[in-house]
């Protein structure tokens, strides 16, 4: 029976128990530490003088070719961890030394930036989000683990959990999107890669929640800005998946650059103290980023560095990345009385009880493997998900898949054949000379006699004309044009923040000028972030986004071109019209005046404030270019038949919702069918949908699944003005989606007191 639109709910009256709010429950623990580790760590605590507790508790950029300087202070015990360059044979050699030749033998941690891949480069974590495809997510980061630990690191700065509604910020690239619940998943899905089920386990490295914590909001979209987030929004979407990392046993947490309030995340004791390790129990290191603890001077919360160093130290960040603070000011900060010695030992025993975890004081020195060729799984769950994290934005006539009868295909743009902007921001170690460009994969697919590649500009920023002619001539001999666009990975990325979203370059002018050729036109669109293209998305039959896709981004393109792949990627985060919606995104409020459709635009000529006194813009619909969860496939799929099993529901009891998805087109595909809420009425406003889950489904063409979610009520709480997690009776919408603006909606009806 399909519920009414909006279902008249019946009240339902509960004598529910006193109200008792109760926080978010806390983090499973952490993976234990044996007993005897414990105790070692006990042990070596009551030998180590002072100078060698904040050695531990110091981290610097591994040096070029490990001169002999470092090896004395390794041997000192000067540093508790090395990270980034240094050679497999530079680290083992220095762990020897460590080992063998310090006073007590304490290994060293490497750690490196292992983002979206080691030497196989995955997309870039914006794409992977695209995949809604945790399982996919958690076995590229297993392959980077196993890479990077055969090279001798232990400890990758990864996942990135900021969540990031800003596609200025340059770091959105490095982001899984701007949705708590998605990136939650996700994020947990990497830390169980890196983490492996057992961490000292040959291929497990220690994973990294970062930038703790609200780095992502920053002002203006510009890296390293000011960030100002209320409380309650600050523990329901910015906190919530450094909690599902919590959850899955991350044992390291990175602090961020930002200023957070007014006091800096790298000196933040309530974010750290209160609620990292007293509310979610957190019992493995901190780690700085790179001087963000000499940076509170900056900030202008220091004085100076000892001072910075002493509000670092009393918000608990354990080990000190790059600055020498610590090092420099710990000693005479305690010989003052302005330090609590017991403060060092803390974070000295969080140091070695990741040390410990990771098996590091009964191993070996690092493993060091000659590196070969890139190995088949590592390359087939490349192709698998950047071809996942495609997203069909548009596919008119269906243009794609290109049919067999194509003869010639015009390949246009400079990013059709460029390894080094293919693999994006962060793939430091990746190895360039397996990445497979789509120009090369679909000449391999069609026969080089079958493609005509023209670059048109040098790079994706060049503004000269002087390649069009040839473009525009190659596009006129083809059948099909095939175009290109997007941003160079060095556009995206840390620092790297843009003030406006448009394609870079005369790219806008190359389409145009091509489009006189009068052929069929698809964009295959590679970035590192969400760009606009309003001005020419008409000029396109279909329009694919492929991020930036890694080292086999070209197959899996040249895949779902010719239709080996069928396209089910959604997106992340919104994709705005122009940048002057910014931010903005899909969880938002409704406000006392909410547009509707009818408020789109205003046309040329209208009376003077012809317009409803609404929440919109003169000059643009104040709609997206395309929603958060939105994504087209080359087959259709079909929602209906909406079930709740129940419209009232007992606080602290639950419902399920189902629907039927029937794939009613003519391929085999993917689907990512969504769930989300809304709480109609809050203490405090609330917003206008939350993903709450999702599933992905994989229909043949004629087949029909019904796609069932289990929602409890412990599910609807948000945490109210009294910084309290709590669900409050009341009324509520569920919808079955396929993005968040769109679905099969129903109302239930939550009875009793508020908990
Ligand atoms: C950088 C980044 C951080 C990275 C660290 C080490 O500045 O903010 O994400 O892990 O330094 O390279």
């Amino acid at each position: 029976m399909r519920i009414p639109q909006l279902a008249v709910a019946v009240l339902f009256l509960l004598i529910a128990s006193a109200a008792s709010v109760q926080a978010q429950p806390p983090g499973v623990p952490a993976p234990p530490t044996s007993a005897v580790g414990e105790r070692r760590i006990e042990d070596l605590l009551g030998r180590m003088t002072l100078e060698e507790k904040l050695g531990q508790m110091s981290q610097t950029l591994f040096p070029k070719g490990l001169p002999d300087k470092t090896k004395d202070e390794i041997r000192q015990g000067r540093w508790g961890s090395l990270f980034n360059l240094g050679t497999p044979d530079e680290k083992a050699e220095a762990q020897r030394i460590a080992r063998k030749e310090s006073r007590l033998g304490i290994p060293l941690i490497f750690g490196q930036d292992v983002i979206h891949g080691y030497r196989t480069v995955f997309p870039i974590p914006l794409g992977q989000a695209a995949s809604w495809d945790p399982e996919l997510v958690r076995r590229a980061a297993r392959i980077s683990a196993r890479e990077a630990y055969a090279d001798g690191i232990q400890w990758t700065f990864s996942p990135m959990l900021d969540i990031a509604r800003d596609p200025r910020w340059g770091r959105v690239a490095e982001s899984l999107g701007e949705d708590p619940h998605l990136c939650g998943v996700l994020g947990a899905a990497m830390v169980r890669g890196y983490q492996g089920d057992s961490l000292d386990a040959p291929g497990s490295i220690a994973a990294c929640g970062k930038h703790y914590v609200g780095y992502g909001a920053a002002e203006g979209g510009r890296d390293y800005n000011t960030t100002w987030i209320p409380q309650n929004l600050l523990r329901e979407v910015y906190l919530k998946p450094f909690q599902s990392a919590r959850e899955a046993g991350v044992v390291t947490f990175m602090t961020g650059f930002n200023d957070l309030n007014g006091v800096p995340a790298s000196g933040n004791v309530f974010t750290v103290r209160q609620v990292l390790r007293d509310e979610w129990r957190f019992d493995g290191f901190v780690v700085s980023d790179y001087t963000s603890i000499t940076e509170l001077i900056e900030h202008g919360y220091a004085a100076d560095a000892k001072d910075a160093a002493l509000k670092a130290l009393r918000a608990g960040v354990d080990m000190e990345m790059v600055s020498t603070s610590y090092h420099d000011h710990a000693p005479s900060l305690i010989g003052s009385g302005r330090l609590d010695p017991k403060l060092i030992d803390e974070s000295v025993r969080n140091i070695l009880r990741v040390k410990t975890r990771l098996g590091l004081f009964d191993r070996e020195t690092s493993p060091v493997n000659p590196a070969g060729p890139l190995a088949p799984d590592a390359l087939d769950v490349a192709r698998s998900l950047a071809a996942e994290s495609l997203v069909l934005l548009k596919n008119q006539g269906r243009a794609l898949p290109l049919a067999q009868s194509t003869v010639k295909v015009a390949v246009i743009g400079p990013l059709a054949d460029s390894p080094e902007d293919q693999v994006g921001t962060w793939a430091l170690n990746g190895d360039r000379y397996a990445v497979r460009t789509p120009r090369a994969a679909i000449q391999q697919v069609l026969g080089p006699e079958r493609v005509a590649w023209v670059s048109g500009l040098k790079t994706s920023r060049d503004t000269s004309r002087d390649g069009f002619a040839s473009a525009t001539e190659a596009a006129r001999n083809s059948d099909v044009v095939l175009l290109f666009l997007g941003e160079e990975a060095i556009l995206s990325g840390e620092a790297h923040a843009r003030a406006f979203l448009n394609l870079p370059g005369a790219q806008e002018d190359l389409v145009n000028e091509v489009a006189k050729a009068g052929k069929p036109m698809i964009a295959v669109i590679l970035a590192g972030r969400p760009l606009t293209f309003h001005s020419i998305a008409s000029k396109f039959d279909a329009i694919l986004y492929a991020w930036h896709p890694g080292t086999m981004g070209g197959p899996a393109i040249a895949d779902a071109i010719f239709g080996a792949a069928v396209p089910s990627g959604k997106l992340p985060i919104t994709f705005p019209r122009t940048v002057g919606q910014v931010p903005i995104y899909y969880s938002h409020k409704n406000t006392g005046r909410p547009p509707s459709p009818r408020d789109l635009g205003i046309p040329l000529g209208t009376a003077l404030n012809p317009t409803g006194f609404v929440s919109q813009y003169l000059d643009v619909d104040f709609t997206p270019e395309y929603p958060f969860g939105f994504g087209l496939s080359y087959t259709r799929f079909e929602y209906s038949n909406l079930q709740l099993s129940t419209r009232q529901v007992v606080m602290n009891g639950g419902l399920t919702v189902s629907a039927d998805v029937a794939n009613v087109g003519p391929y085999e595909a993917g689907e990512v069918v969504q769930l989300y809420t809304r709480d109609l009425v809050g203490s405090t406003t609330r917003p206008v949908r939350e993903l709450k889950s999702f599933r992905r489904v994989r229909l043949k063409p004629g087949q029909k699944e019904t796609v069932e979610f289990r929602l409890s009520t412990r599910d609807l709480a948000f945490v109210n003005d009294r910084m309290q997690w709590i669900t409050e009776p009341g009324r509520f919408h569920v919808w079955i989606a396929s993005d968040a603006v769109s679905g099969l909606v129903g109302e239930f009806e939550v009875g009793g007191e508020a908990r």
